[in-house]
């Protein structure tokens, strides 16, 4: 794992920015972008978004595969993640949109959804996949106790991770109980992982996921197994790091 620590959240933008700009040089325009939400990314999406409105990066080559979508919201609701990425990225670039897929979580079968999703996975290896973190290691929503070999599968969130995510809604209530979700090896089968973090409250996440012991209960400790990880984490983030 490479750990490219920054002063704060604006600088950990920009170096991302800079990782995904040589995938998209590297790939002349073509890649294959693996996707996060989260409130981590938006800084980088508008690196993005910047970078094409100056006129130097198109993305009507590239295709987007995304971690995760919760389960039970519709596409138009402002929370789910399809509505996410629209508002924060696809809709301000060229990126096409047959191109871009998020996992369905609003589906009547969602056995069938997740194995969809691991199928198109299998056609799609993704040139760079984008992570954020959650607070008790989690990635995707590949909760702690997931196992490293699981593909696309539904998820019963921990209440942790819904509190986490409930200042986005109007109350906890209202925050979804399961959501769809990459496996594990999905994530692991990227060419490349770009893990993104900030903010004292993921400095214990980022200590597991780079120092802790490779184990499940440390979802993100996987990715130490994996052969070209990089970690940007401003200083806050990167507080208990030896
Ligand atoms: C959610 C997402 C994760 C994300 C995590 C952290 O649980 N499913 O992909 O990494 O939140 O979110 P934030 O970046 O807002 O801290």
């Amino acid at each position: 794992m490479k750990v490219i620590v920054t002063k704060n959240y604006t600088e950990m933008s920009a170096k991302a920015y800079e990782v995904i700009k040589q995938v998209m040089q590297d790939t002349e325009g073509k890649a294959i972008l693996g996707l996060a939400t989260g409130s981590t990314p938006i800084g980088l999406y508008k690196n993005m978004v910047a970078d094409y409105e100056a006129g130097n990066v198109s993305y009507k080559n590239a295709r987007s595969v995304n971690l995760d979508e919760y389960v039970g919201l519709p596409k138009t609701h402002d929370q789910s993640y399809y509505y996410f990425m629209h508002d924060n990225l696809f809709n301000h670039i060229d990126i096409d949109e047959d191109s871009v897929n998020l996992p369905d979580g609003n589906t009547g079968d969602p056995d069938k959804a997740c194995a969809d999703y691991t199928a198109l996975l299998a056609t799609m290896q993704q040139d760079v996949q984008v992570l954020g973190i959650g607070s008790n290691g989690h990635i995707g929503f590949n909760e702690p106790g997931t196992p490293f070999d699981s593909t696309t599968h539904i998820v019963k969130l921990h209440e942790g991770t819904r509190s986490d995510n409930a200042r986005f809604f109007d109350s906890l209530a209202d925050v979804p109980t399961h959501a769809i979700t990459m496996g594990i090896a999905n994530i692991m089968n990227a060419k490349k992982i770009l893990v993104l973090a900030s903010g004292q409250g993921k400095a214990s996440a980022v200590k597991a996921m780079v120092q802790g012991p490779v184990d499940p209960a440390c979802p993100a400790s996987v990715l130490q197994n994996h052969p070209d990880v990089v970690v940007v984490v401003d200083e806050a983030a990167a507080s208990l790091l030896n």
